[in-house]
């Protein structure tokens, strides 16, 4: 008894007085053994952060439920982050995945980077064409079904049609959810596992009943999706996709179905969501909008075809949408330090997690001017243009990651966006009732 009780105290001291490399970043910790930081990290983590960062500079870690978080806040540092090998991807998602669903270190490593190679391929920008009609359907269908005209929140109507349309384009006709009320409790099960996902993958399962609950009800329902499409052969394509679905385990491929279906629906949607409230809060900016919507499909209302051709002629919506998402992306990008990594006059050491936040580097002014207002093409500032004719992002665009590792979904979520606001604009004429929401209300994490 004394024993285990000195053993305790042992801990706590230790916590509590860790001797510090001089090396290291300042760390935020807490006297609360292996919880660290957590609660009060968990209850704002957004002012936390903000706070850590105004008392400790630029680079900071935190301890959190036994991890340590290296917070990296510059913008030249997070790109010199992204490039080096000493900071891997797969390191920093593959702990949360494993806890997530059972799947062992080699078939993570061996079938996650194969997965990822063919989503890059697939979704390429050469090959987009290929989906621009299913998705056309896809949304038609939906669309069709919502009348000619009422009262709705923006954000329910645009999950209602993009939710399934994406998954349909993607993982097959026959996907899941086939009516409202299954789509809803698909959607529900998807909230509680993505909002705690976080905490959910770290700590034991008996602290989140409900998360553990949602999470076993998605992996049954994964599971039968995955024994669906290996049946069908309909994930992204029937040829190489499935060819390296076939060739993984069952976990492996439920871990893939996972990892692409999380990435691919809330943050998916909200992006939709917010380039319609951005555009519809502007109106010079919607009125330029509908006059080059007019000008490519005459006037607005009628029934109209979208294919990927024609959005290249609408480059207006294609800005508001990058705007959009630089100011509301949410999301950490993830690495974990192999090596010691040195930043500024520190030395990271290995085994640290190290995170950027897109939200700190898309207020940055050296990189984006005004950085606080919707600004998609101001004269003097075309934030997208010249860019995005080359199909790349401006430096200290972090929406979609960066290095090798960034998103493979980009172009094909661009595109669909893209199709869903030309369409939903063209059909109906809208007036906002309230004012846009607070545009980020966590750190993102
Ligand atoms: C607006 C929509 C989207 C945003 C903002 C977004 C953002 C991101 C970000 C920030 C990452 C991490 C990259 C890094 O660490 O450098 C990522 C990874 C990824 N995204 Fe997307 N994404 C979106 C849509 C999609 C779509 C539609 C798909 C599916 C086709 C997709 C599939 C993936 C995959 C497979 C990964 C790698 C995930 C992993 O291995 O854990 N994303 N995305």
């Amino acid at each position: 008894y004394i024993i285990s009780k000195l053993f305790i105290l042992g801990l706590i001291m230790y916590f509590l007085f860790q001797p510090r490399n001089p090396n290291s970043p300042p760390c935020v910790s807490s006297w609360i053994p292996w919880f660290g930081a957590a609660f009060q990290f968990g209850k704002a983590p957004l002012e936390f952060l903000e706070q850590a960062r105004i008392k400790h500079g630029p680079v900071f870690t935190v301890y959190i439920l036994g991890n340590r978080l290296t917070f990296v806040a510059e913008t030249e540092d997070a790109l010199e982050l992204l490039r080096t090998k000493e900071a891997d991807f797969d390191e920093a998602v593959m702990q949360a995945i494993q806890r997530t669903v059972s799947i062992s270190k080699e078939s993570f490593h061996r079938n996650r980077s194969r997965i990822f190679k063919l989503i890059v391929r697939q979704l390429s920008p050469s090959n987009l064409h290929q989906f621009s009609e299913t998705l056309w359907d896809e949304f038609h269908e939906h669309v069709d079904h919502l009348g000619k005209e009422g009262t709705e929140d923006l954000n329910e109507l645009v999950r209602f049609v993009m939710f399934p349309t994406i998954m349909k384009t993607l993982f097959g006709k026959s996907f899941g959810p086939t009516n409202k009320s299954r789509t809803e409790e698909f959607e529900r099960h998807f909230q509680n596992f993505d909002d705690e996902f976080e905490f959910g993958s770290q700590m034991p399962e008996f602290f989140l009943r409900k998360w553990s609950k949602s999470k076993t009800w998605l992996l049954t329902e994964f599971e039968r999706i995955v024994t669906d499409i290996k049946k069908e052969g309909q994930l992204i394509s029937r040829t190489a996709l499935q060819a390296a679905l076939d060739a993984a385990d069952t976990a492996a491929r439920t871990t893939a179905t996972a990892i692409v279906m999380r990435r691919a629906s809330w943050l998916h949607s909200a992006g939709a969501f917010w380039t319609l409230a951005f555009i519809l809060s502007h109106p010079s900016i919607y009125k330029n909008i509908m006059e080059e919507i007019v000008s490519v499909y005459g006037k607005a209302g009628n029934k109209i075809e979208v294919f990927e051709d024609d959005l290249r002629k609408l480059p207006s919506i294609k800005q508001c949408i990058l705007e959009a998402l630089r100011l509301t992306s949410p999301g950490v990008i993830m690495r974990k330090a192999m090596k010691p990594i040195k930043v500024q006059n520190f030395v990271i050491p290995p085994g640290d997690l190290l995170l950027v936040s897109p939200y700190w580097m898309h207020r940055n002014p050296k990189y984006f001017p005004e950085p606080e207002i919707f600004k998609p093409f101001c004269p003097g500032l075309e934030r997208w243009k010249a860019n995005l004719e080359k199909n790349a992002f401006l430096d200290g665009y972090f929406a979609f990651g960066g290095g090798k590792n960034r998103c493979p979904g980009r172009w094909f979520s661009i595109m669909e966006t893209h199709m869903l606001v030309v369409i939903l604009l063209y059909k109906y004429q809208f007036t906002l009732l309230d004012p846009v929401p607070k545009q980020v209300t966590s750190a993102g994490i």
